[in-house]
């Protein structure tokens, strides 16, 4: 494959303007994307443009950045990477691509390749004499089921012998381009297998059947579920089968059997809490209520933030 280049600045136009029908409809293909989002239109307005004057030209590009507001470099990077965009005048009947990636190669692209030496040009971009013909090879072009294969314009030619590659060209050159069908050119249906099919070939015989869920089970009646709970039975100790639910019981969970004679409200421990923490406060001392061999040095908190806690709001300078 070749390297990308912007053709030479001699053979640059110094501007570039889409006819008013052209431009018309570059409008409407931005209007397709959300506001702000025009720049997704890059690639349909540059291939506007191309069909318009035949090759991407950096007044081209220059035009179609302004025209979506889009940095110069970012419109350049897309018309250099996808080999669909022409940086160069190319043949004006057919720009013939001939993919020579690993399936297509090992399929006979190189003699297609050969097709386009001899009836073409020697060299990949080098324009016939009357400006109608030019080739290059290309990557894959993303058929490789159907190797090998050219694309030509927007179209591919696959299955490709070097005898229908020449009958094509031959059709081009007639003006007959347009009667040549894209795409396989051995009889099979797009990607399927040559000769036929040979899978699903069963008419499909399945009916749909249709199994409404079973309704949900009856709720408990509300006596069933204030009764006293069941006396400990041995099926509380038995093992659970694997999807059974083990009944709650007194002997499944202790705590249920007796509250802690020891347990104490939240408010009482609150108090107590604001007790000792006062108390602390009042003589300047670590609080020792909580540890007996507390000096207060241990907490880092004084060498963090100034003493504050993480994640609150610093006071002015000069607080304390
Ligand atoms: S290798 Fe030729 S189309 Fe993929």
């Amino acid at each position: 494959m070749s390297v990308r280049r912007l053709a030479d600045e001699a053979i640059q136009p110094a501007t570039f303007a889409f006819t008013k029908a052209n431009q018309a409809w570059a409008e409407k293909k931005m209007a397709e994307y959300p506001p702000g989002r025009q720049q997704s239109a890059v690639i349909p307005v540059l291939f506007r443009a191309q069909e318009q004057e035949g090759w991407i030209s950096r007044a081209i590009i220059e035009a179609v950045a302004n025209l979506l507001s889009m940095p110069y470099i970012r419109v350049l990077e897309v018309a250099t990477f996808y080999t669909q965009f022409q940086l160069k005048p190319v043949g004006t009947v057919a720009h013939v691509q001939v993919c020579g990636t690993t399936p297509c190669m090992l399929r006979g692209a190189e003699d297609l390749r050969h097709v386009c030496e001899r009836k073409i040009s020697h060299s990949a971009f080098e324009v016939t004499p009357d400006g109608k013909f030019s080739w290059e090879e290309v990557e894959c072009l993303g058929a490789c089921v159907n190797a090998p294969l050219v694309m030509i314009g927007s179209d591919t030619y696959e299955d490709l012998t070097p005898e229908s590659l020449e009958t094509i060209l031959d059709k081009f050159a007639a003006g007959k381009g347009a009667e040549v069908k894209p795409g396989p050119q051995v009889g099979r249906q797009y990607g399927a297998a040559e000769g036929g099919q040979t899978t699903l070939l069963e008419k499909p015989t399945a009916k749909r059947t249709y199994k409404p869920f079973p309704p949900p089970p009856e709720p408990a009646p509300a006596s069933a579920a204030a009764a006293p709970a069941p006396a400990p039975s041995a099926a509380a100790t038995e093992p659970t089968a694997p999807g059974r639910k083990r009944k709650t019981t007194e002997e499944t969970a202790p705590a249920l059997k007796s509250p802690s004679p020891e347990k104490m409200s939240t408010a009482t421990a609150e108090a107590e809490r604001k007790a000792v923490d006062a108390a602390a406060k009042a003589d300047g001392k670590p609080n020792k209520a909580m540890r007996e061999d507390a000096t207060g040095a241990e907490s880092p908190a004084g060498k963090i933030d100034a003493g504050k806690a993480p994640g609150k709001p610093r006071g002015k300078k000069g607080d304390t």
